[in-house]
């Protein structure tokens, strides 16, 4: 039996060592995540979040023995989700970090040819080593490669110090013009020279240091929902599962761009080398109003034929008028025998519940629990 205390306080086992992998914008916190699991599933039920981020609620589900599976479409948040379910193994990952090392001096030119962002934000040996990965990891099809990939994504930026970048934030990444400007403006023209092969073997020594995740079945797909639950919806029954959970966040109408957001580590994936706003569905900032009630709507409407008949539907979402509205209208509509609570603001200190509870410790201002259940 997991002993759920030490996941969530400290690193002195494997699944605490993990659990925090990813950063990432709009992330459920890590506690929220394994509450709401033990809360509202018995081990061996089977648990679903279309929209996974960084994967905290599968991780959870997985490592409390609840079969889980989830769904997205950002490559980084994938990337996180998937390599913390499985990681590869810690000697394949080195030997990889060490090809891509020792083929870094291919790549002097390219490094020397980057837009000026690139050169004050990395030093040339980390510049030449990001390209080579950049060239050579099949982190899409290859789990060592992935898992190499991800830890490269993990410290790309950061706190000067604490990554591989001049300073910058870590969770999201700014816009070129706006970084080169803020450096010049606080002299730090000149990137901190790093060793990337030390500083990445450190990095993997700590993280490895108590072992790989015992994450029980649980698996992130990469892609859309509005898609993939499509063959989620056969597979599941043709095999006869029914979801106990639905657990998750959808992205808020009109806040985020989850790719811009990310665009210096979808450049180290191979994307583009600036924040442009992808044109295709369902990668930008959900601007259109229609087009984020019909995501939600066809979302959530295929996640209903999955679920058991006593299932829980636990959504967190944003306060503002169109995405909540939307939200509980599309879940009430697909859900209609459920009974329904919003936790939408902090809760006395006396409440009894352990829903009212969570909800007073881990919401964000701006933010409401949408929850149905039988
Ligand atoms: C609010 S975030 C979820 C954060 C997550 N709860 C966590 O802890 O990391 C919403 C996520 O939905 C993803 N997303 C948006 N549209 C999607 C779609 N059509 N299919 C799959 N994922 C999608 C976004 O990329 C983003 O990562």
């Amino acid at each position: 039996m997991i002993d759920v205390s030490k996941v969530l306080k400290g690193f002195s086992t494997a699944e605490a060592r993990w659990a925090r992998y990813g950063p990432y914008y709009a992330m459920f916190p890590v506690d929220f995540a394994f509450e709401v699991i033990e809360t509202y599933t018995k081990p061996g039920e089977y648990v679903l979040d279309p929209f996974a981020g960084r994967s905290s609620s599968v991780y959870a589900g997985g490592v409390l023995g609840r079969p889980s599976l989830g769904i997205e479409i950002n490559p980084v948040g994938w990337l996180y989700g998937t390599v913390k379910l499985q990681p590869a193994d810690k000697e394949d990952v080195i030997d990889r970090l060490m090809d891509i090392y020792n083929g870094r001096d291919h790549f002097a030119d390219e490094a020397h040819a980057m837009p000026e962002f690139f050169q004050l934000c990395f030093c040339h040996e980390v510049l030449k080593f990001l390209l080579a990965a950049r060239e050579g990891l099949n982190w899409r099809e290859n789990e060592t490669d992935a898992t190499l990939m991800s830890i490269i994504l993990v410290y790309l930026h950061g706190k000067l110090g604490e990554g591989l970048s001049n300073q910058l934030r870590q969770t999201k990444s700014m816009a070129p013009n706006y970084s080169v400007n803020w450096w010049k403006s606080k002299n730090m023209v000149i990137p901190p020279e790093i060793n990337p092969l030390s500083f990445l073997l450190s990095k993997i020594k700590w993280r490895y240091d108590k072992g790989k995740p015992d994450v029980h079945n649980s698996n992130v797909v990469f892609g859309d929902s509005a898609e993939e639950l499509q063959h989620i919806v056969r597979r599941a029954s043709d095999n006869d599962i029914k979801f106990s959970l639905l657990f998750t966040s959808p992205p808020y109408c009109s806040v985020t761009d989850y790719h811009a957001d990310q665009w210096l580590r979808l450049w180290a994936l191979g994307g583009a080398e600036g924040p442009y706003t992808m044109r295709e569905k369902h990668k930008g900032r959900f601007v259109s109003k229609d087009d984020y009630y019909s995501l939600l709507d066809n979302v959530f409407g295929l996640c209903s034929t999955v679920m058991a008949e006593q299932s829980t539907i636990y959504v967190r979402t944003d306060k503002r008028k169109f995405t909540f509205d939307s939200t509980l209208e599309i879940l009430t509509r697909h859900y209609p025998d459920h009974m329904v609570t919003v936790l939408d603001k902090p809760l006395a200190k006396d409440t009894k519940t352990q829903t009212q509870l969570f909800g007073d410790k881990s919401l964000k201002p701006g933010e409401v629990d949408i929850i149905l259940s039988r």
